[in-house]
C-alpha cells in the first residue's frame, strides 16, 4: 500500500530532526506542499490520503536537500519579507526578519506619500529597495549592488511587485559611488558585516549556501577598507562616508548592524563629521540592529 501523507511527514520530520535542522516539522510540510503542488489547507485536509508516489519521491528529494543543510528558501526559491514574496537564488542573501526593522524605522520617520528619493546600498534580492518602493508609493529608489547576478534577481522582484518603474539599478561598489547629482532623502543598507574570523564560525546553512560576498564583502578588502583591514565595521565606515555624500542635509541613514557593533558604529559616525542624532536601535531580541543617523551639513 502506498504511504499516506501523514506517514511521509512523520518520517521526513524525524529525518530532518536527526539532521539537526531548525523547525523540522514545518520544513517537512513546506517541502511536501511544494512537491505536491498543494496549499497548506489541502495538506491538512488530505493528511490521511496516499498522494501520488512520484510526487512523494520528489518531496523526498527536497527533504534530502534540506537534511544536507540547504535553507528552505533556496529550495523553494522564495522568502517572505515584510509581507511580500521575494524570489531568492543562491546569488542573493535570504532576506532576514531582523532586516524588516529598517523598513519599520523608515515608515516611522518618513512621510508615506512624499516624493522621496532613496538609495539601497547592497540590495541583494532587492528586499529593502522593493519593499520601500511598495510602502512609499511616491518614492524613487536606486538599488546598488556590486553583484550583477544579485541585481538580476532584484530586478525580477521589482517587476513582480509592480514597482519596476520607480526602482532603478546600478552595479557599483558602494565604497566608491558615482553619486554626483544624487541627493537622496534616505540611505537604507544591510551591508556585509561579518568579519573573516566570524565567518568560519557561522552555521553550515549560512556558510555553505549563502553568497560569501553578501556576508563578508569583497574578498581581501573585508568589504572595502583601503587599508585592507578585515572587519564588518570597516565596511560600515566606507558605507557611511558614501551615504553622507549621497544624502541631502537632514537626510536619514538606516543601516543594519551585526549584533555588538553598535558602539563601534557610533564611534565611526563621531569620527566622520557631519552626522547628528546618531543612535542604535535594538531588535526584538534586544541586540544592536540598526544604526540611525541624520546628515547634519
Ligand atoms: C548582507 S547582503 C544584503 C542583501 C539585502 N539588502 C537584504 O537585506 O537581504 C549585502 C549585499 O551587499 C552586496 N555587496 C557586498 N559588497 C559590496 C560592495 N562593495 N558594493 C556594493 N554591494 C556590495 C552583496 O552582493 C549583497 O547583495
Amino acid at each position: 500500500m502506498s504511504e499516506t501523507l501523514h506517514d511521509f511527514l512523520r518520517r521526513a520530520t524525524a529525518r530532518l530532526g536527526e539532521a539537526g535542522v531548525d523547525s523540522p516539522a514545518l520544513s517537512a510540510r513546506l517541502l511536501a506542499a511544494r512537491a505536491l503542488g498543494w496549499d497548506a489547507a489541502r495538506l491538512v485536509a488530505e493528511r490521511r490520503s496516499a498522494p501520488d508516489a512520484a510526487a512523494l519521491r520528489a518531496a523526498e528529494i527536497l527533504v534530502a536537500r534540506r537534511a544536507a543543510g540547504e535553507p528552505v528558501a533556496y529550495i523553494l526559491g522564495e522568502k517572505e519579507f515584510y509581507g511580500l514574496r521575494f524570489e531568492v537564488t543562491p546569488d542573493v542573501l535570504v532576506p532576514r526578519p531582523e532586516t524588516e526593522h529598517v523598513i519599520e524605522l523608515a515608515e516611522a520617520r518618513l512621510e508615506r506619500a512624499a516624493p522621496l528619493r532613496m538609495l539601497d546600498l547592497g540590495t541583494g534580492s532587492g528586499a529593502l529597495a522593493v519593499t520601500l518602493a511598495v510602502r512609499f508609493p511616491g518614492a524613487r529608489v536606486l538599488a546598488v549592488d556590486v553583484s550583477g547576478a544579485a541585481l538580476a534577481v532584484a530586478r525580477r522582484n521589482a517587476a513582480a511587485h509592480a514597482v519596476a518603474d520607480r526602482v532603478s539599478f546600478l552595479r557599483a561598489d558602494f565604497a566608491a559611488l558615482p553619486v554626483a547629482g544624487t541627493a537622496v532623502d534616505l540611505v537604507a543598507a544591510n551591508p556585509p558585516y561579518v568579519s573573516d574570523a566570524e565567518y568560519a564560525g557561522l552555521s553550515r546553512e549560512v556558510r555553505d549556501f549563502e553568497p560569501r560576498l553578501a556576508l563578508t564583502g569583497l574578498p581581501g578588502r573585508g568589504g572595502l577598507d583601503a587599508r585592507g583591514a578585515v572587519t564588518g565595521t570597516e565596511c560600515l565606515a566606507a558605507l557611511a562616508r558614501e551615504a553622507h555624500r549621497a544624502l541631502v542635509p537632514g537626510g536619514l541613514l538606516l543601516c543594519e548592524l551585526g549584533c555588538g557593533q553598535g558602539g563601534a558604529a557610533l564611534d565611526i559616525l563621531r569620527a566622520q563629521s557631519g552626522w547628528r542624532d546618531g543612535e542604535v536601535t535594538p531588535d526584538l531580541a534586544g541586540l544592536d540592529r540598526v544604526l540611525v543617523a541624520v546628515r547634519a551639513l
